[in-house]
This record gives C-alpha cells, sequence and structure tokens, in this order.
C-alpha cells in the first residue's frame, strides 16, 4: 500500500498487557491526526476484533483522552487470540482452527489498508506470518519481560523493574525485623532481566536466572556468608524460568497450555524447600506475579512508548511494512520481523551487568 492510498489503519494490542500500551495508542493517533489525517480503528482484544468483527472501535483524539498514565489497553488483549491456532470449541471440545484468511478478508472489507501490531514475541511471529502473506503489518515491540530480539528495551520492562525495586524496599525492613529469609519470585519466562535488574536496584543477596544455572548450597553458601558477618536475614530474587544446575525445564504452573506457552512459576516454593536443609532461617516467599505488569507506566516507559508509536505511524506512510520499530542506542530504528522472532533475548552471563553484579557481593548461586 503506497502512503498516498492510506486512508484507515488500524491498532491491535496482543498478549499480556504491559505498562505503555494506552501510550503507545494515544501516540500513534496524535501523529495520525496531526501529520496524516487518517481514520484509525482499534480492534478488540489482539486479534479477536478480526475474526468475530466485534468491538472494535474508532481511535479519535476524544477516545484517548487520559490514557498516557493508564496501565492495561483501552483495546483488551489476549494471549490466546492467535487467527493461525485460534480456539474454538467443537463437540464439547477446544479444538484450533486457522482463521488467518477470515483476519485478511475483514481487513478488506472494514478498509484497514495497514494494521499497526504491539506485542510481545508470540505476537510479531504472528504479525510477520501476516506479513508473508501479503499483509501490510508493523510491529511494536512490548513486554515487561525485555526478552525481543532487536530492541534494547521493550516498553513495560522499566515499569516492572520499578514493582519489583519498590518491593524489595519494603521486604528489606520486614525481612531485617524477623531475621528471614524473603524469596521473592519475580516474572521473565526464559529470561532472567527483571530479576537481575530489579535485584540489582533493589539491593538483593542472591539474583537466581535462567541463563546462569544454580546450586542450593551455594544459595545457602550466600546466606551463611551474611550471618557471620552479623546479618541474619536475606533477600532471593528468582526468576520464574530459574533452574537448578543440571534441571532442563523450568516450573510450570498449572493451567490451559493448549493455546499459549505453558505459565511458569512455582520455583520460589522449590528454592524454599531446597533451600530448607541448609539454613534455620525462617524463610518465606513472596511471588509478585502479575503486580509487575499493573499500574501506571512510568516515566522511561511513557516516552518509550510514546516514541515508539510516533514511528510506527511514520514508517506506515513511508510503507515499511514486515518490520518493528526499535530502540538503538538511544535512536528509535527498526528491524525486520523476521530478526525480531529470531529467538528471545537472553542475559549474557559474562556481561559488565552481571560481573557488577557479582562485584556488589551478589550471588547468582553458581559458585
Ligand atoms: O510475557 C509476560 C508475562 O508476564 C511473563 O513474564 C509471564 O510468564 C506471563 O506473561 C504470564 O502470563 P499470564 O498473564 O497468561 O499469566
Amino acid at each position: 500500500m503506497a502512503k498516498s492510498q492510506i486512508k484507515t489503519i488500524a491498532i491491535s494490542t496482543g498478549g499480556g498487557d504491559a505498562p505503555g500500551l494506552n501510550s503507545v495508542i494515544r501516540a500513534a493517533v496524535r501523529k495520525v491526526k496531526r501529520t496524516y489525517g487518517w481514520r484509525v480503528l482499534g480492534v478488540r482484544e489482539s486479534f479477536r476484533g478480526l475474526i468475530t468483527g466485534e468491538g472494535n472501535i474508532e481511535l479519535t483524539e476524544d477516545s484517548i483522552k487520559g490514557i498516557l498514565a493508564k496501565g492495561g489497553t483501552i483495546l483488551g488483549t489476549s494471549n490466546k487470540a492467535n487467527p493461525f491456532s485460534y480456539p474454538i470449541e467443537r463437540g464439547g471440545k477446544l479444538v484450533a482452527v486457522d482463521r488467518s484468511g477470515l483476519v485478511i478478508q475483514r481487513m478488506k472489507e472494514m478498509g484497514i489498508d495497514a494494521l499497526m501490531i504491539i506485542g510481545g514475541d508470540g505476537t510479531m511471529r504472528i504479525a510477520q506470518r501476516f506479513h508473508e502473506l501479503g499483509c501490510p503489518v508493523i510491529g511494536v515491540p512490548k513486554t515487561i519481560d525485555n526478552d525481543l530480539q532487536g530492541t534494547e528495551r521493550t516498553f513495560g520492562f522499566e515499569t516492572a523493574v520499578d514493582i519489583v525495586t519498590s518491593s524489595l524496599d519494603n521486604l528489606h525492613s520486614t525481612a531485617e525485623s524477623h531475621d528471614r529469609v524473603m524469596i521473592v519470585e519475580v516474572m521473565g519466562r526464559e529470561a532472567g532481566w527483571i530479576a537481575l535488574y530489579g535485584g540489582i536496584a533493589g539491593g538483593a543477596d542472591v539474583i537466581l536466572i535462567p541463563e546462569i544455572p544454580f546450586a542450593y548450597f551455594n544459595v545457602c553458601r550466600k546466606i551463611h556468608e551474611r550471618q557471620a558477618q552479623g546479618r541474619d536475614f536475606s533477600i532471593v530474587v528468582v526468576a520464574e524460568g530459574a533452574k537448578p544446575s543440571g534441571e532442563d525445564e523450568s516450573i510450570v504452573e498449572e493451567g490451559d497450555e493448549r493455546f499459549g506457552l505453558p505459565r511458569l512459576g512455582g520455583i520460589g516454593y522449590r528454592v524454599k524447600e531446597g533451600i530448607a536443609t541448609c539454613t534455620e532461617l525462617e524463610t518465606r516467599v513472596v511471588v509478585l506475579g502479575h503486580l509487575q505488569r499493573g499500574g501506571s507506566p512510568n516515566s522511561f516507559d511513557r516516552i518509550l512508548a510514546s516514541r515508539y508509536g510516533c514511528a510506527a505511524v511514520d514508517m506506515i506512510a513511508k510503507g515499511k511494512f514486515g518490520r518493528m520499530v526499535c530502540l538503538e542506542g538511544d535512536k528509535i530504528g527498526s528491524v525486520s520481523l523476521k530478526k525480531a522472532i529470531e529467538g528471545n533475548k537472553l542475559v549474557d552471563p559474562k556481561s559488565e551487568l552481571v560481573q557488577v553484579a557479582r562485584d556488589l557481593g551478589i550471588s547468582f548461586g553458581d559458585k
């Protein structure tokens, strides 16, 4: 679709929500209205609105009023609305069907000339498949996990790190008062970014991440070391995907895994059991869970999301489809969707930040 032919674009938000989704929507609508004058549609719940044709809305300057600081997404989202494997009820059972053709047909019927898809790795994979089918799509990288390739930051991550940091600040005083070990389980899937950043900022004593397999006796060694220094409490941050060495699979929480990735969770309680034999200190587990995704985006995420929203609109105008906006250093750029989905971006155990953590005396449970 050439620039001059664009009349209507649509925006969808897919996967788990992240603080800053509304900031992207607001920025995109404002940019469009001021610069290009196109009509903007908001797709309901990821791709569901394009499959059912229901709940989609026109996004005007009026409909985006007051959403900059609002958590979640005004469009709704889902991590179970993959049009290529869409769950429907058939004969009392859930089965996966391909509804991608219907999405393309619906886009034509609704006069959508380009689709801005905001999401994480799963959503970008869907975007790439639509791109391969000839659909004019642009990606915008979102996820608190910060695990998308091709961009230094996904929006939502910095806010999640702030939430972990202030939680650790709060947990310090109660841990210290009771001489306890506090194990704090954080999100991040197979990437340890949230644990690493939140743990350093919140003064953790131990950080366990998927990229560095750990041993329980090393965690205990750190706790004993602190006791020998007269510090009878410790804070252990554990990423939900962390694994003891020798174990290949992360711990999966119960749930419906058929139409999404397995939900991780439970490692915090395993660590509690694992260290029970080697520390006499009382231990408590705190699972921060979805608190990390809720609430208002911080200033960094509002600004990043606004930059992404504006840049994505310009990319549509220039016809740069099949690409995702990204952060390169301090500059906004773009990367092919293909590159963005080439595996997840993980913490490098040899990176400067991991070394800084070690220099601060933080244990990763590997030594
Ligand atoms: O990808 C974002 C994320 O919050 C992960 O960190 C976490 O594992 C997952 O989503 C939780 O998903 P749900 O909202 O389906 O429980």
